[in-house]
């Protein structure tokens, strides 16, 4: 039997479950003429609920992960490169001749596909991703408008401190193309589109994902894990307690438990057993991670995973939240209701070390 559960990469259609509110919103915005921000802490699901509204539009999506950017001049070339696979190359040659600097264009033997390149220009850096954006913003073709998704937005200024600026002043022309922001809370997003002085302050419509609610995770983990033991209910409900209903920790518990159940029968301490698999496969990632931590965050994060609060005794509050600031940028802790910690594995391999 196929385990129904993944995690790590996009994920669609059996696994995938809820956000329909999301997703309606999504739709409603890119109907629209506005732009669409989506924040949410670390994998919470955003690159797959926009996969899952674009997939569903019959329009031009033209996806860029900033991440895989090298510079700006990089970027230019792979949005390029992207326009140009979704597009009739007779309906667009006329467009590339016009370009500031004019792209190099040559058919990759090893892949079949065409690969793209601009000389560099010391004078003009942003001419090519101008002149790529703009294309893109030409070729609405009927109406049916395209659409630009950025992932890792936040990742925009290390391709140049000025991008942001810059990206601003070229889209805030544009009237066909819808763009999509994606990016994940512990990171400059905020300080993006929230800071007044940013300049993509207020930019688009600004949607926050959550985690997926309780019971809606319930009934897709009992559907699931019904297929291979009766004390579905009871496993379902001990993985959302562990996981709090965090997308990407929950589909993982849930991943090795099921591959667990088909070897073994469910049995009452199959929990920390699988923890304690989980918790190995990842030791040396954790432990390469404790040693990059200063040594009063160390005693925030000991004192949330063994105690569920914040230490108290000899530490000056200023230090604390200066702390947990760290924490949060670095994705390790999220501020919900209180402060917890991001991955339920790490925050358990913590307590392992310490008992
Ligand atoms: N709607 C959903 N239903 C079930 N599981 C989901 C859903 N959305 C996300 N997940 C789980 O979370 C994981 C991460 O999803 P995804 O990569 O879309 O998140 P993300 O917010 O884009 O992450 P990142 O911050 O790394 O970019 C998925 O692999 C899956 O296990
Ligand atoms: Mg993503």
């Amino acid at each position: 039997m196929a385990n129904p559960f993944k995690f790590g990469s996009v994920v669609s259609e059996d696994f995938f479950t809820d956000r329909e509110k999301e997703f309606e919103n999504a739709k409603n915005v890119l109907a629209s003429r506005n732009h669409l921000v989506l924040i949410s802490p670390r994998r919470y699901g955003k690159t797959s609920l926009i996969n899952k509204v674009t997939s569903s539009l019959s329009r031009p999506v033209i996806y860029m992960d900033l991440q895989l950017a090298t510079d700006v001049s990089d970027l230019a070339t792979q949005l390029l490169k992207k326009f140009l696979s979704i597009n009739k190359w007779e309906s667009v040659k006329h467009f590339l001749a016009n370009f500031r600097i004019v792209p190099t264009l040559e058919l990759n033997p090893q892949t079949g596909g065409m690969e793209v390149s601009f000389a560099p220009s010391a004078s003009n850096k942003l001419a090519p991703l101008e002149d790529v954006l703009n294309l893109i913003e030409k070729t609405d073709k009927k109406g049916n408008r395209p659409i630009v998704v950025l992932d890792e937005f936040q990742d925009i200024v290390y391709l140049d401190k000025n991008l942001p600026k810059q990206l601003r002043a070229i889209i805030q022309h544009h009237k066909n193309v819808n763009y999509i922001f994606l990016g994940s809370l512990e990171s400059m997003m905020k300080a993006i589109f929230e800071s007044k002085k940013s300049p993509f302050y207020h930019f688009g419509y600004l949607m926050a994902l959550d985690k997926i609610p309780y019971s809606d995770f319930f009934d897709y983990l009992k559907n699931r894990f019904d297929k291979i033991t009766n004390r579905s209910e009871t496993i379902s409900k001990e993985i959302l307690e562990l996981t709090e209903q965090h997308p990407y920790y929950t589909q993982q518990l849930a991943f090795y438990c099921f591959s667990f159940l088909e070897k073994e029968r469910y049995k009452k301490d199959i929990l920390p057993l699988v923890i304690k698999d989980i918790i190995t496969i990842h030791s040396t990632d954790y432990e390469r991670l404790w040693n990059t931590i200063r040594k009063t965050d160390k005693k925030i994060l000991i004192s949330l995973a063994m105690q569920g609060k914040l230490p108290t005794a000899s530490f000056p509050q200023s230090t604390i939240y200066s702390g947990l600031a760290r924490l949060i940028a670095h994705g390790y802790v999220v501020k919900g209701k209180n402060y917890e910690f991001d991955d339920p594995f790490f925050k358990n391999w913590i307590i392992m070390k310490r008992s």
